[in-house]
């Protein structure tokens, strides 16, 4: 099935289908998937085999359960080429994640999946609420990172013009973006900050920009930096939800006239919900470790990848598919903080409940003694940069009193000048590890 009618036709209609057509699709692809993992990886048939199941034992969705999980070690072990499911000459293109420690990870697409990737970000970009016609300013990183590529594909496919600016040189993007008049802009929610910055540093309101739409994902944001950026722009800012494993940006999208969460496009990726300790499948509604099966990729297919994304996945909307809520944070960059888990989201919900607080912060864990603490270095806003040291020292105890009360942990609040903390131009790094190793 195609989606390429998207730009002329609004909707491909499997996004309006009945739950019964969708399943009905869902088993058949999931059925093919498995299977064309199993002919042509090692590496699955090897682990299938070890856990006694094989894609005939596959004959409805719950089947799926039996099936056993892909971790982002799985594809270290078979690095670099090792899960690709086709004959190299039928690799049309090459994706790596930095990956923090080691080996990236890397990942391929066919022809074919560069394809669909474009249909489901042009049907992405189209739920945003982007046109043909409109010309869309892409400052996610281009590279390895999918995030450029990703989005400079889908919304070429859509029939929109391209800037494909990339990450950085913030000076002049504001500038670009004044003399070429993008509608829409596709960037992580936190250089989209840094932007509005430059704007008022070059003495231009943001409100008075072009733009239209936001297209906002490749990190956790919270609903109250979403209420930021649409203040700061005058703009609708969307949730788009992505990883390289399952595919890149586009696997959810958030629909513009709900904005109730990414929805994601289920007739591609079959989502489950986990318990992160024990691995059993949890009910709808149920908050737990999202995990994503492939049900077309050619080249990488992914059978139950753990995302280590922690979320919830809740009925359908704007479109008959299923949506995540927001993405609370990654099970890696939960903190344990005197054995109460916390998440840089928290914060940041509580940062941006205090008027004088910008939303660039960043966290830091310190060891005192023998225990673990937070120091929440967080800036001021230029509004109220000349505020005086007494007012400042108020600031930090209000939020100091609320991450205590809603959160339960006892943190050291530093409030930094205007430009204090270091920008991101992509993914931004909120949590530093200062503990002695
Ligand atoms: O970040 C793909 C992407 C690019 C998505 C541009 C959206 C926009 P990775 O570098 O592999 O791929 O990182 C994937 O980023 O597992 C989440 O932890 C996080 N992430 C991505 N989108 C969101 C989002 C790209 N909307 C990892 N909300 C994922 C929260 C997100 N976290």
């Amino acid at each position: 099935m195609t989606t390429s009618k998207t730009a002329q036709t609004g909707l491909h209609p499997i996004e309006n289908a009945s739950r019964d057509e969708i399943t009905a699709l869902q088993t058949e692809r999931m059925a093919w998937s498995l299977r064309h993992a199993y002919d042509n990886v090692a590496h699955y048939r090897a682990k299938f085999d070890a856990a006694g199941v094989h894609p005939k034992d596959f004959k409805q969705l719950s089947d799926l359960a039996k099936f056993p999980f892909t971790t982002k070690q799985d594809l270290r072990d078979t690095y670099p080429f090792g899960m690709f499911a086709v004959p190299e000459d039928k690799v049309a293109r090459i994706h790596a994640s930095s990956g923090t420690t080691g080996k990236p990870t890397v990942v391929g697409y066919t022809q074919k999946d560069i394809d669909t990737w474009a249909d489901l970000m042009a049907r992405s970009i189209y739920a945003a609420g982007g046109r043909a016609g409109d010309k869309v300013h892409v400052s996610y990183g281009y590279g390895l990172f999918t995030g450029g590529l990703g989005a400079h594909y889908g919304a070429e496919r859509l029939g929109c013009a391209v800037i494909p600016f990339g990450g950085g040189q913030t000076e002049r993007q504001v500038q670009l973006m004044q003399d070429f008049k993008p509608a829409i802009i596709m960037v992580t929610p936190s250089y989209m900050l840094a932007i509005a910055d430059e704007f008022d540093r070059q003495g231009i309101d943001p409100r008075t920009c072009s733009l239209r739409i936001g297209i906002h994902g490749a990190e956790p944001w919270t609903h109250q930096m979403r209420e930021e950026i649409e203040r700061r722009f005058d703009i609708q800012a969307v949730d788009i939800y992505g990883l390289s494993e399952v595919m890149g940006p586009g696997v959810a999208q958030e629909c513009a006239e709900s904005k109730d969460g990414p929805v994601i496009w289920e007739d591609h990726f079959y989502p489950e919900i986990i318990d992160p300790k024990t691995g059993a499948v949890l009910p709808d509604g149920e908050e737990g470790e999202l995990v994503f099966t492939s049900m077309t990729k050619e080249a990488l297919p992914i059978v139950r990848y753990r995302t280590r994304d922690l979320t919830r996945l809740l009925p359908p909307t704007s479109r008959s598919m299923r949506r995540i809520a927001k993405i609370t944070g990654r099970s890696d960059d939960m903190l344990i903080i005197r054995g109460v888990n916390v998440f840089p989201s928290q914060v940041e919900e509580l940062i941006l409940k205090q008027p004088k607080l910008s939303p660039h912060y960043v966290l830091e864990v310190i060891r005192e003694g023998h225990l673990d603490a937070v120091r929440v270095n967080v800036e001021i806003k230029p509004e109220f940069a000349t505020a005086t040291a007494a007012e400042k020292e108020y600031v930090a105890h209000e939020l100091q009193h609320h991450i205590k009360s809603y959160i339960g942990i006892s943190t050291k609040v530093d409030i930094r000048p205007v430009g204090g903390i270091e920008r991101s131009v992509g993914k931004a790094k909120r949590v530093i590890d200062l503990r002695p190793k």
